[in-house]
């Protein structure tokens, strides 16, 4: 192995930090979190990311969000409010209408705060471009395609595309496949290393 994955490794983990702190103190994360070039972290209240997530270049994460372990967040994926303007203000230019937060003061009779927020479950895949609107929430193992606009919750391991995006398959066979897949990971041990994944450890439970 090159002894330059060492001060790689440094590296990419200064950027994750720094980025992180640039986030603010609402923005949180497990172990191992890996954030790419030219991430965009922010959230009103709060996003949490789970142990080892994996976040692509040039991503956009601007609301509240729970991101579950283990999860891929490829390149150019945004997760985004679904009501971040007060657009039904009547007389009030859009440029000019009020940002919904959860803390305003008086919150729109249209928005419910409880819903303000895309949850992710674990072992997800969230493809190249994809857009996720709050109130979604995300089944644990799903997978959405790439360029997909989720705007309504996503099944346990279905795969879903276009947009809106809908189901075109799943990501296993039958629910047999799906509870050994769960078995291994919760027996397994699996660790990243910023050092590259010669440096993984990846080893499904038996
Ligand atoms: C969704 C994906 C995983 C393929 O899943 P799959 O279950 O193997 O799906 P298939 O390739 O069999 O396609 C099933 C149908 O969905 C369509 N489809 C596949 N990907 C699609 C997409 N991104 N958008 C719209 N439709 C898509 C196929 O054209 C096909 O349509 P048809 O039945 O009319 O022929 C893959 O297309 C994808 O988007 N991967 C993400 C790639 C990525 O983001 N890479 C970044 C690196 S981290």
């Amino acid at each position: 192995m090159s002894l330059m994955s060492y001060p790689k490794a440094v590296l990419r983990r200064l950027r994750t930090r720094w980025t992180l702190w640039r986030a603010g103190p609402t923005v949180s994360a497990g172990r191992d979190l890996h954030l790419s070039a030219r991430c965009r972290l922010w959230a009103p209240e709060r996003l949490a990311f789970g142990n080892g997530v994996y976040v692509g270049k040039d991503v956009h994460i601007e609301c509240n969000a729970e991101i579950g372990d283990h999860v891929l967040i490829a390149n150019r994926v945004a997760l985004v409010g679904r009501q971040d303007h007060d657009f039904r203000v009547c007389g009030v230019p859009m440029r000019f209408t009020p940002q919904i937060s959860p803390t305003m003061a008086a919150m729109p009779a249209s928005l419910d705060p409880e819903t303000n927020v895309v949850r992710v479950g674990d072992d997800v895949w969230l493809g190249f471009g994809c857009i996720v609107l709050t109130g979604v929430k995300i089944g644990r193992g799903a997978i959405i395609a790439a360029g997909a606009v989720v705007a309504a919750d996503v099944a346990p391991y279905d795969i879903v595309a276009g947009n809106p995006a809908r189901p075109i398959s799943r990501r296993f066979e039958n629910a047999e496949v799906i509870a050994e897949h769960e078995r291994r990971i919760r027996l397994g041990e699996f660790r990243l290393s910023e050092r590259g994944d010669g440096h993984w450890i990846v080893r499904p439970g038996a």
